[in-house]
């Protein structure tokens, strides 16, 4: 058995990205804990997918440190990210998640029944033998879900896994994300769709202009958001 939540809290004390005269993201402070997903929202290059980068450690802070579990320069081990449009290699479903599982050093034996066990969570059991780059975008999402679950990760990073797809498909992949957070797996997720982020947050961070806005349980985010921008973001008005 794995300790659970080995990678968390994920703590961001004064985080700031710049690029250049540039700056991506304003010294952030935020935690992610355990419990029901993080929803990021918030409108385009607002730095949701940087926010993102930061809390798998593929981009390092200008200013500003991140600690996992307590360590900074923790090896990424039990993270998992899901990027916006993930590439397939050119081999089937089940082929896709076979080399997952090895990269994640799954021994060979285990490495059928986990494969089968990943299909399954993710509704492509009957897809298995078809070439993933042949999958409809849902179904390509879905299998990056069951790739990046291959690692068996305490936190799984998901940048707007559903964008571009139809209600039937998004509605697919809502349902693993919300079987994946049962699973004491925690989820933080970037989307522009509101209707998402009240279907699956447990709590919300919006950002918008590199700041956190606003960060707060979903309820109360919902609810009784606390500043402007927030209220017009809901409100479905124009961030400029
Ligand atoms: N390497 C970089 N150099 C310069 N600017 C960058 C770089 N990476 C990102 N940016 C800028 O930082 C801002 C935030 O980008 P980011 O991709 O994090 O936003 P986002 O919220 O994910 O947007 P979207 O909703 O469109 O995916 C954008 O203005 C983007 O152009
Ligand atoms: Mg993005």
């Amino acid at each position: 058995m794995r300790a659970p939540f080995s990678e968390l809290p994920v703590v961001f004390d004064g985080v700031t990205v710049a690029a250049g005269a540039v700056t991506i993201l304003d010294n952030l402070t935020l935690e992610f804990t355990p419990g029901a997903p993080t929803l990021l929202i918030g409108p385009n290059g607002s730095g949701k997918t940087t926010l993102l980068r930061l809390a798998m450690g593929l981009l390092a802070p200008s200013r500003g440190r991140i600690s996992w579990g307590g360590r900074e320069n923790a090896a990424p081990l039990k993270r998992a990210i899901v990027f916006q449009r993930p590439t397939m290699l050119r081999r089937s479903a089940g082929a896709n998640i076979r080399y997952a599982l090895r990269a994640a050093g799954v021994p060979r034996a285990e490495r059928a029944r986990r494969c089968g066990e990943l299909l399954e969570l993710v509704g492509l059991e009957a897809l298995a033998d078809r070439a993933a780059r042949k999958l409809s975008g849902g179904e390509q999402q879905r299998l990056a879900l069951a790739r990046a679950l291959a690692r068996d990760p305490a936190v799984l990073f998901l940048d707007e896994p559903t964008a571009s797809l139809d209600p039937t498909a998004t509605k697919a992949v809502e349902d693993v994300i919300r079987e994946v957070g049962q699973r004491n797996i925690k989820v933080v997720m970037a989307t522009h769709d509101l209707g998402e982020a009240r279907r699956l947050a447990g709590d919300i961070v919006m950002l918008h202009r590199g700041r956190v806005v606003e960060a707060a349980a979903a309820s109360a985010f919902f609810d009784a958001p606390q500043t402007a921008a927030a209220r017009a973001f809901l409100a479905g008005e124009l961030l400029v």
